[in-house]
């Protein structure tokens, strides 16, 4: 399989990945596009993140460089035979501690989820013949530690009352379940990414604490703000729909997950 990387920066040369140097952003800038290796492109898979926290930012990458990609691409007649769009569980506005899957209602607030569900519509939308989103949690992992960072440094605190739940996803398994999606026949439109245990925000933080040895994180004063990420997170995600579309999680809960990181950073 032949892979194409497309950043703004330079890509790792040691990668497998034939790099593509252009700005989604910037629709002229995708002129420059290797086209004629890319006809009988197999799957497109959008992963490119906001640069800021701010609706400039997530509507230029979430929506408007999809969009300018699939019009070149289309122009150009190279449109993939699949797309894989990341989006993020931010879509969903349940901020109770609620159970969410790919039926509940997306209904989000700020402008974060309300960027990242018009991006999914410009895929859903597009002349791409297949379509699956991706709705990540959390991602940890390698290069990935400010949790576990936060823990070692003795910075946290835990969220107890009320329980605030979690979610997140390894990032090689946010990895191998994109490419699950992409090789996955008669996919549905819409599936979560996420391990196998929403977890409350607690219970992670004490259980990191006794793997590194640290004093466990005191509870926190007061609960957060009910507009903060933290509790507009506050929901329990569910991988039903794509642990039956036959993907296994390497890393089912954030024990498996952290339990490595923690083992590979003490050698
Ligand atoms: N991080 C999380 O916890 C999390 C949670 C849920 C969902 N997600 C989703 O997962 C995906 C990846 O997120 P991430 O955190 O892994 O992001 P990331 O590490 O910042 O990677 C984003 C990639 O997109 C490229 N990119 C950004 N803007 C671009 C532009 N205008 N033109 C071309 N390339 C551009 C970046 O390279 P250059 O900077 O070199 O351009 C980088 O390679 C996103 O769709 C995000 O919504 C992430």
């Amino acid at each position: 399989m032949q892979v194409w990387g497309l950043r703004r920066s330079e890509g790792d040369p040691a990668l497998p990945i034939q790099w593509v140097q252009a700005d989604l952003t910037e629709a002229d800038s995708l002129d420059s596009l290797p086209f004629s290796q890319l006809s009988g492109l197999g799957t497109l898979v959008y992963t490119a993140a906001a640069s800021g926290f701010n609706d400039e930012a997530y509507r230029a990458a979430y929506v408007d460089g999809l969009a300018h990609l699939l019009a070149i691409l289309e122009r150009r007649q190279c449109l993939p035979r699949k797309l894989v769009y990341v989006s993020s569980t931010s879509v969903y506005a349940q901020s109770d501690g609620s159970i969410v899957d790919e039926t509940s209602p997306t209904e989000p607030a700020g402008f974060g989820g309300r960027r990242l569900l018009e991006g999914e519509a410009v895929a859903l939308g597009s002349k791409v013949p297949g379509c699956s989103i991706v709705r990540l949690g959390g991602i940890y992992g390698p290069g990935r530690t400010r949790l576990l960072d936060s823990v070692r440094r003795g910075e946290a605190v835990c969220y107890d009352d009320p329980v605030i739940w979690t979610n997140r996803i390894h990032i090689q398994d946010a990895a191998r379940a994109v490419i699950h999606l992409a090789e996955l026949d008669d996919a549905e439109e819409i599936y979560l990414g996420v391990d196998d245990e929403p977890s409350a925000d607690g219970v992670v933080k004490r259980w990191l604490a006794r793997q590194l040895g640290v004093p466990a994180p005191p509870g926190a004063e007061q609960p957060p703000s009910s507009t903060s990420r933290r509790m507009r997170s506050n929901k329990r995600c569910s991988n039903a729909r794509l642990r039956s579309s036959g993907f296994v999680p390497s890393y089912p809960t954030f024990r498996e997950g952290y339990g490595e990181l923690i083992k590979d950073s003490v050698g």
